[in-house]
C-alpha cells in the first residue's frame, strides 16, 4: 500500500492523497460537493427523473475507496431501494477511515450508524445497510470483475484520473461498463478528458457533457440506448 494522507478539501471534508502518484481521492474542491453533486445529482436523481416507475436501482461503483460515495447515496435512499455493488482493488485501512470527518458533516446519530455498517460490511457479501440499502463490496482488480452482463441501471465510474492511471479508462474497460449496464442504463464520472469522451462514444454510449461540479467545467454522462 502507497504512503497515503488524510486532507481537508475546500468544503471542509476530508479526503486521501497518495503523494507518489500526486492524485486525491476525490476534488479537492470539496469532497462531499463534488460526491453529492456528480453521483448524487446528476446519477441517481437523473436515472429516478427518467425511470419514474422503477422503484429498485442497482448501482455499481468503481473504486470504493473512502465509502464516501457509498455513504451519500445510502443516506438518499429513501422512497427508492438501492442495491449498490462497489469495486476496489486496494481496501483502505481502518486506521484511515476513521480519520475521515464525513460523520462531523451530516448532524444525525443514523448518518454515523450507516457510515459504520459501511465499513464494517463484511466484503464479498451482500449486507442489508438499511431498509432501503444494500451493499456489496467485492476486492478485485477491475480486470477480473465480471458479474452477468446488462445487470445494473447505473454506475459510478471513479477511477484515479486518466493522467494517472490510463488503464482504468482504456476503450476495453469503457466496454465492459457498457456490457454491465441494462438498456437504459446511465454511467456517470466527474471526468471530461477529450480522449475518454471521444472512447465512451466509441463503445457505444450516447453522451452528453454537463457542467460540472464547483471548481470543474464539465463532467461527463453516458447513457446506453441499445442492447448489447
Ligand atoms: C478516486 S478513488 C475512489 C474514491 C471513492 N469512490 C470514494 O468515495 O472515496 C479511486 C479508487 O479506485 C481504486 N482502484 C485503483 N485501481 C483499481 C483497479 N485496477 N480495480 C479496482 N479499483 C481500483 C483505488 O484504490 C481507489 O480507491
Amino acid at each position: 500500500m502507497p504512503d497515503i494522507k488524510v486532507i481537508e478539501t475546500r468544503d471542509g471534508s476530508s479526503s486521501l492523497l497518495i503523494p507518489e502518484m500526486n492524485e486525491t481521492y476525490h476534488s479537492t474542491h470539496g469532497a462531499i460537493t463534488e460526491s453529492e453533486y456528480v453521483f448524487l445529482k446528476m446519477g441517481v436523481d437523473h436515472f429516478s427523473e427518467t425511470h419514474p416507475d422503477q422503484k429498485e436501482i442497482k448501482i455499481l461503483e468503481i473504486g470504493f475507496g473512502t465509502g464516501l460515495n457509498a455513504w451519500l447515496t445510502a443516506l438518499a435512499a429513501r422512497q427508492l431501494k438501492i442495491k449498490f455493488t462497489s469495486i476496489e482493488k486496494f481496501p483502505l485501512e481502518a486506521s484511515l477511515i476513521d480519520q475521515l470527518n464525513y460523520k462531523e458533516k451530516k448532524e444525525s446519530g443514523e448518518s454515523k450508524r450507516i457510515f459504520e455498517g459501511i465499513h464494517s460490511a463484511e466484503w464479498e457479501k451482500e449486507c442489508q445497510i438499511t431498509d432501503e440499502f444494500d451493499l456489496t463490496k467485492i476486492q478485485t482488480d477491475i480486470n477480473e470483475f465480471n458479474p452477468s452482463a446488462e445487470s445494473f441501471d447505473l454506475i459510478y465510474f471513479d477511477a484515479f484520473a486518466p493522467s494517472k492511471q490510463p488503464e482504468m479508462w482504456s476503450q476495453e474497460v469503457l466496454r465492459k461498463m457498457y456490457d454491465l449496464l441494462k438498456t437504459g442504463g446511465v454511467f456517470v464520472t466527474y471526468c471530461a478528458q477529450g480522449q475518454f469522451k471521444r472512447d465512451l462514444k466509441a463503445v457505444g454510449f450516447v453522451t452528453e457533457e454537463l457542467e460540472g461540479p464547483p471548481g470543474k467545467k464539465e463532467m461527463t454522462r453516458g447513457t446506453k440506448l441499445q442492447p448489447n
